[in-house]
This record gives structure tokens, C-alpha cells and sequence, in this order.
């Protein structure tokens, strides 16, 4: 499933959660550990073009052919670091594992890092040898030290390891994510499409601020890990399988409300413009062109002066999923309130702010190719609001 392409742009962007968290390796987990891997892998010649090479530079769990000196030892650095988070840390299978070894035992080899001249237009590559099943780099020398590339490089190497699913390249964009929200979650559209920034969802999951049960610091892996092998199902039926204690609906839809206050510093920048006022006071109907397709959302910052009781009511002509989003402008504290049905309401003090967040979010989820949107995916939630308190 191309939804995959943004695995790991998440991988890359989840250190934070590293500084904090307990290594899986000392945690108390109950499971049967593999043998433990060496201290230093084994370098391997044959993946890549690099037999017959001998100016290169290794570290303990990398072999970086074309670079010596400070360059090399930067871009090792940071890969060793990259490395101790993620496979230490976060508890991915290690990219000195085969991707055709049934087990977890080893051997373990480098992963080899080409510094090559030319990309055709890209800084930094990932392939997979077929035979060792490892994967490998090619990278810019200007690129080498810049985790941007290298270790996002390296991050498709582990989800390679990973073996179930496989993924290609991402970016940030903050007017796309945001501004663009009512578009399919993850959308391969040529062009228009959003999945290079949908990542934000992942680091969500990971980062797990509403404690679901089953997500945090090993949801990506897991989703990978507990996939219908063989199958057609998208990530979101994966995590749907991960969460056991909510549904993926529910965890996109928090994961859209939290949206409506993140990246503050830009968000007079942002595309907000979802509704459009009606003729009786305070009713407003979503924009054709902004309705929330599948598991989209529009963000709505509310207008509203001093201490008030906000209530809105939602309806449409499918399910959906809505929230008031309410911070504290003083400390940026966050609290939702969920509209049962579309419906309720809430004090908002004077010192506090408010947006609506709705959500197209189905019953059931969808089997789709983000490459190749259906029209069921690409259908928009009509909807309408009643808002007293604030306006829109
Ligand atoms: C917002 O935060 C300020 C500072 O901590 C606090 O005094 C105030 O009571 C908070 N407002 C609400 C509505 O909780
Ligand atoms: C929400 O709607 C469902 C279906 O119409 C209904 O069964 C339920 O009682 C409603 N809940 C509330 C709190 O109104």
C-alpha cells in the first residue's frame, strides 16, 4: 500500500521521544529476547557497489564507502545516534538483519552508505539488495551529515527490516496539512496530493498524548508487525488492529482536534476559510470544495469575546466526528470536548480560545490505494452548524 510512503518521515521525526523514554531492551516486556547482536556488525562488500572498494570509513553498525575524516565521522556519528534510538530504543529489528531471515538471531552486517556524485535530482537514495536482503545508501557528499537525508534515508532501511511493508520519501509542509486538512488522510494524488506531509499523524500515534492503549513509541512498528500479511488493508486498518481499546476513527478524529493548535506561529498563514455563513445567525454550511473527505478534517477557530458557553451542533449526511477544541491562551494547555452526536457544549473563559474540528469519519474503514483515490474516499461530508457563543 503506497500509504506506507509515510512511515518513515515519522521514524525520522520521532526523536524526541527517544530522550525520554525507557530502552525496550531493559524494559520489563515479558517476551523471549533474541540472541543479543554483537558490538560490531559485519561489514558486508557484496550489497551495494562496493566490493573491490576499499576507501571507506565504518563504524560500529555502518560502512560509509567514499568519505574519510571529519565528513565521515559526522555522518557516522549521527547514524550511530539515529541507530541507538531506534533500534535500542524504540525497538525496531535491527538493519543489520536480513529482511529474508525468518528469525531475529542474525548475522548482522553494516549497512553500507555510498557517497556518490550524482542522485538525478534527489540527495539521497534507498535500495534493497534482494539476495542479502539488506538494504543500502546512496547519498550526496553534501548530504551526508544531514539527517534530513541520511538517517531518512536509513529510516526506510529499518521499515525495509521490518519486512512487511516498505516505504519511499517525505517532506513538511504546514499550509498542506493544515490548510489542506479536508483532503484524504493520506492522499498520492500527483501534485495535489499530501502524503510526504501527512507524517504528522504518525508522530501522533507515537508520541500517544491521549494514552490509547496500544499506540506509543512502538505503534509504527507494530502497525508493520500485526499488518494482514498478504493483504490489501491500509495502515489505518492496522492501527484500527494495534488500538485495542478505541477505534482508528477515534484516534484520527483526536488527532485532528489536537491539530487545531499545533504550529501556532503560522497559523495566520493558514487556509481556515471552511464555511460559509446562511442566512439565519450563527448557521453556517461547509464549502463544496472544503468538504472533509475520508478521514479529512476542517479545523474552525471560533470567534467569541470574554467568558461565554459555546454550544454547537453538527449535523450531516454521514458520520462524521466532531470536537471542540479549547486552549488555554495563557498556558497553552489543551482540552477537548466531544459533540455526542454532533452535539453539546462548553464554558470557554476569557482567557481561553476555541475551535471546531469535523472529521469524515465512516463506520467502517475503507480499502483504498492513496495512488488511485475511489470516489468513495473522495466523496466530501456535507454538513451544517448551528453555533451560539462564538461565531465562525
Ligand atoms: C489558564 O491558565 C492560567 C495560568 O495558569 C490560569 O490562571 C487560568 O485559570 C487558566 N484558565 C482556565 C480556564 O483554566
Ligand atoms: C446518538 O444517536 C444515536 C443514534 O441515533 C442514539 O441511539 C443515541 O441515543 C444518541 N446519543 C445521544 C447522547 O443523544
Amino acid at each position: 500500500m503506497a500509504s506506507k510512503s509515510i512511515l518513515s518521515a515519522a521514524i525520522v521525526l520521532v526523536h524526541a521521544v527517544c530522550a525520554a523514554a525507557v530502552p525496550l531492551n531493559q524494559a520489563a516486556t515479558g517476551t523471549v529476547a533474541a540472541a543479543a547482536p554483537p558490538a560490531t556488525f559485519t561489514p558486508n562488500p557484496n550489497v551495494g557497489p562496493g566490493r573491490g572498494n576499499n576507501y571507506y570509513t565504518d563504524s560500529a553498525h555502518f560502512r560509509l564507502y567514499g568519505a574519510s575524516g571529519t565528513q565521515a565521522s559526522a555522518s557516522l556519528n549521527m547514524l550511530e545516534a539515529a541507530y541507538d534510538c531506534y533500534i535500542n530504543t524504540m525497538g525496531w529489528r535491527s538493519s543489520g538483519l536480513s529482511y529474508n531471515s525468518a528469525t531475529d538471531d542474525g548475522p548482522f552486517y553494516k549497512v553500507n552508505i555510498y557517497s556518490v556524485g550524482s542522485l538525478g535530482g534527489s540527495a539521497g537514495v534507498m535500495h534493497s539488495d534482494a539476495a542479502s536482503g539488506l538494504a543500502w545508501l546512496e547519498v550526496l557528499p553534501d548530504y551526508l551529515a544531514n539527517p534530513w537525508i541520511t538517517v531518512h534515508e536509513w529510516g526506510h532501511g529499518i521499515t525495509y527490516a521490518e519486512r512487511y511493508w516498505s516505504a519511499t520519501a517525505t517532506e513538511i509542509n504546514l499550509r498542506k496539512i493544515i490548510g489542506d486538512s479536508y483532503q484524504v488522510l493520506v492522499d498520492g494524488s500527483v501534485n495535489t496530493g499530501n502524503y510526504y506531509e501527512a507524517w504528522p499523524f504518525l508522530s501522533y500515534i507515537t508520541a500517544n498524548p491521549d494514552g490509547y492503549v496500544g499506540l506509543g513509541l512502538t505503534a509504527v512498528r507494530d502497525m508493520i508487525r500485526k499488518y494482514n500479511r498478504g493483504s490489501n488493508e491500509t495502515p489505518l486498518h492496522s492501527l484500527d488492529r494495534i488500538a485495542t481499546s478505541t477505534t482508528a476513527q477515534a484516534i484520527v478524529a483526536r488527532y485532528w482536534a489536537r491539530m487545531a493548535y499545533v504550529f501556532l506561529q503560522q497559523r495566520d498563514s493558514l487556509n481556515y476559510a471552511n464555511l460559509d455563513a446562511q442566512g439565519n445567525a450563527g448557521t453556517y454550511k461547509v464549502k463544496r470544495a472544503r468538504q472533509p473527505r475520508y478521514m479529512g478534517a476542517n479545523v474552525i477557530p471560533l470567534k467569541k469575546s470574554g467568558a461565554v458557553t459555546v454550544t454547537a451542533k453538527v449535523t450531516a449526511n454521514k458520520a462524521f466526528t466532531a470536537t471542540l477544541s479549547v486552549r488555554n491562551t495563557s498556558t497553552g494547555v489543551t482540552r477537548y470536548v466531544d459533540l455526542v452526536n454532533g452535539s453539546g457544549s462548553t464554558a470557554v473563559s476569557a482567557d481561553e480560545e476555541a475551535s471546531l474540528v469535523v472529521v469524515n469519519t465512516p463506520a467502517s474503514l475503507i480499502l483504498f490505494d492513496p495512488f488511485s483515490l475511489s470516489s468513495d474516499v473522495q466523496a466530501g461530508l456535507d454538513y451544517t452548524v448551528t453555533l451560539t457563543g462564538a461565531t465562525a
